[in-house]
């Protein structure tokens, strides 16, 4: 990253949301990174930021062991802004007085109509539209709100710029100081004017030039990279889908035939999907090599039931792969990944943060790993920047605008154990899904597949009766994959599906469909 790249630092206090204000802040065309709320002053000073935004969290700043905040931050002289746990951590940093929403210590403010001031969800709030944050919005909207403790007393200087019927002090600033608290979540789309708050926080008030864009970040990466592989090979983990194809071409760009591609086909793969990348690729001008291993990794998940583990396994034994390819080659110094920043936040930054699933690229790697250094291109890239930025390399709009694929493949779509067995019927069925989602032009699907269940029922086919498998069919509606609702289908579409799949796949005779919406479940079953 150049050193002139205006950046914002957002501080993660282990909010479930904190990846949403990454999001937010890059669509307002500013380069942001999530840090752990543990980096040193020192660390904070050189990344350099134009502003800094204090993340959301689970803890209650009066718990002694709560994450807190180097106070010098306030010293720095640059915007900050605080959202929900960040604000209060404000307050009570500068003095203020946060306290829990159901204490008796709350009786100076008012309480909702359950006798608390706990607040969740939907929430009517009121602004005051000569507060320098909300100007550009009207005195009453809808915020999200998700707190359990609230703010009682401001610190000196600061003054209340929004309320809700719970929440005295929803909002507040010391706008001579640029400093701005929102108890609420502005990253969340429920908060109805939640992007022009913040892009009034990043544009009018850190006076931000917004120029990230990925015409930008291509050439920039394309010098790095040449600068830290020099002469030396890479080796890159392809698997067909956007991220590595985007970072396979990013890579050739920059170091040509010094880079070999590597396509494990680990047996996990949908329906001739293994012939289909190789035919792809072969196209390119790069090096790429397929390796079959289909047996080894079978019998690595033999018996295998947790899905964490299946996770781990997989990435274990891709790594390993690579590096038998690689000695083959021989002097190959660099593995390089497709690894997302989505991957890289979910997977947890090392603090509060939970863990939600570790994806294959980042938590499932080995502690040991026999390559000088791994490269991860994409490493700080959203979804829409990849794509955007495999259209500045070339790379055609079918591939460029690909479904996402888990990098454990089926493995993670079959409950249970997985065997050749349940890797053949679940194939098979999710052929016939894909293909008919796609035949009627289902509007909005944006990920659709098959999960064979570990459950059987018994049915009847013919005169017998059978004792087979579920599949379940999801299908998911969504913009960034962190936040998805399910697809309606219609119910002709849905009829003809399970008519076919039960008739023409044998050892399925049940068929549900997925109507759960991310959160509270994920987009995969495991
Ligand atoms: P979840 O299940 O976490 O999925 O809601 C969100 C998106 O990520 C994909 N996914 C993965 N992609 N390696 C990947 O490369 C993985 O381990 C992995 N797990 C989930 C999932 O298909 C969805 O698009």
């Amino acid at each position: 990253m150049k050193s002139d790249q205006e950046k914002i630092l957002i501080l993660d206090f282990g909010s479930q949301y904190n990846q949403l204000i990454a999001r937010r802040v890059r669509e307002i065309g500013v380069y942001c990174e999530v840090k752990p709320f543990s980096i040193t002053l020192e660390q904070i000073k050189a990344f350099d930021p134009i502003a800094v935004i204090l993340s959301g969290g689970p803890s209650s700043v009066y718990d002694e062991k709560s994450p807190k905040i180097d106070k010098e931050v306030f010293s720095l002289g640059i915007p900050i802004l605080g959202i929900c746990y960040g604000a209060q951590l404000m307050a009570y940093t500068l003095g203020g007085k946060v306290v829990p929403a159901d204490s008796n210590d709350t009786e100076t403010s008012a309480k909702t109509s359950t006798g608390t001031n706990r607040e969740y969800g939907r929430t009517d709030t009121y602004f005051d539209t000569n507060s320098s944050l909300f100007g550009n919005i009207s005195s009453h909207s809808i915020t999200w709100m998700s707190h359990g403790d609230i703010v009682q007393a401001l610190p000196e200087g600061f003054k209340t710029t929004a309320h809700s019927d719970g929440c005295p002090f929803a909002a507040f600033e010391d706008a001579s100081k640029n400093f701005y608290a929102v108890q609420f979540h502005p990253e969340v789309s429920h908060t109805e004017k939640g992007k022009e708050i913040l892009k009034t926080f990043i544009i009018d008030l850190a006076k931000a030039k917004a120029q990230w864009s990925m015409s930008n970040y291509k050439q920039e990466a394309i010098d790095k990279i040449r600068s830290i592989v020099g002469n030396k090979k890479a080796l890159l983990a392809l698997s067909g889908g956007v991220d590595s194809s985007v970072a396979a071409a990013l890579m050739s760009q920059a170091i040509g035939q010094n880079l070999t591609c590597v396509f494990v086909d680990h047996g996990l793969l949908r329906l001739n999907e293994g012939d289909q990348v190789q035919e792809i690729f072969s196209k390119y001008p790069v090096n790429f090599i397929r390796v079959n291993a289909q047996e080894h990794f079978l019998q690595k998940l033999s018996g295998v039931t947790e899905p964490e583990k299946k996770r781990k396994i997989i990435g274990e034994e891709f790594i390993r792969v690579f590096e038998q390819e690689a000695k083959k080659i021989g002097a190959v110094d660099f593995l390089v990944q497709g690894t997302i920043y989505p991957d890289v936040i979910e997977s947890g930054l090392g603090n509060n943060a939970a863990v939600i699933k570790s994806h294959h690229n980042v938590g499932g790697l080995p502690d040991y790993v026999d390559f000088k250094q791994i490269i991860e291109p994409l490493r700080y890239l959203f979804k829409d920047e990849v794509r955007q930025l495999g259209r500045q390399l070339g790379l055609p709009e079918y591939l460029v605008n690909r479904q996402p694929f888990p990098g454990p493949g089926l493995a993670i779509r079959i409950i249970g154990d997985v065997t050749e067995a349940k890797l053949n019927i679940l194939r098979q069925a999710d052929a016939i899904f894909r293909a008919e989602i796609e035949a009627a032009k289902v509007p909005d699907a944006s990920q659709y597949f098959a999960v064979l269940t570990n459950t059987r029922s018994v049915g009847v086919m013919g005169d017998g009766r059978t004792y087979d498998y579920t599949l379940a069919l999801r299908c998911v509606t969504t913009t960034d994959f962190m936040t998805a609702t399910f697809t309606p289908i219609p119910y002709p579409v849905l009829e003809r599906i399970s008519h076919r799949i039960v008739n023409q796949v044998s050892g399925i005779n049940r068929i549900v469909y997925d109507i759960t919406a991310k959160p509270p479940a994920t987009v995969e079953w495991e």
